[in-house]
């Protein structure tokens, strides 16, 4: 399920997240049992106006009224992530420690695959 930012008829911001399904051991393992976040993101030039924390509110909510037990996501280590672990932070969730290497390839430049340091960070609701 997905969660879009508008501010004035225009897009400024997304997330993802994933429900656990016991169907699918992927995710199962990936997601502990939470409602699992994916791809926050917040257009540069629409920062800090509260469109993360209004995406996440409304992604708790739902996670919420399905039972789950909480919410599970996963941010870098590096100062590129400090926004993030101070979001996640001011919202309660809480870094689980034990860094791990996750990789993803960027779209906006093909062939360019990235490897960051990351932690888990867990919210119950
Ligand atoms: C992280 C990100 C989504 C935050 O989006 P945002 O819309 O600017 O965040 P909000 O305005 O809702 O911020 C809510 C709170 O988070 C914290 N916060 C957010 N950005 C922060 C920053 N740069 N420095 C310190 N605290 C910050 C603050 O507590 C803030 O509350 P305040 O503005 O009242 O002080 C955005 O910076 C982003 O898209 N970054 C690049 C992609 C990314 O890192 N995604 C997460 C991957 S795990």
């Amino acid at each position: 399920m997905w969660f879009i930012a508008w501010l004035e008829g225009r897009p400024i911001g997304f997330v993802g997240v994933g429900m656990h399904n016991d169907r699918d051991v992927d995710e199962m393992v990936e997601a502990r049992g939470y409602a699992l976040v994916e791809d926050l993101y917040v257009e540069e030039a629409y920062r800090r106006r509260g469109a993360a924390r209004a995406l996440m509110e409304a992604l708790e909510k739902v996670a919420r009224d399905a039972d789950m037990p909480g919410i599970i996501l996963d941010t870098g280590v590096d100062d590129s992530y400090a926004a993030a672990r101070a979001l996640y932070a001011a919202l309660g969730y809480v870094d689980q420690g034990g860094v791990y290497l996750g990789g993803w390839s960027d779209p906006d430049r093909p062939g360019v695959h990235i490897v960051d340091g990351l932690t888990i960070w867990i919210k119950p609701v």
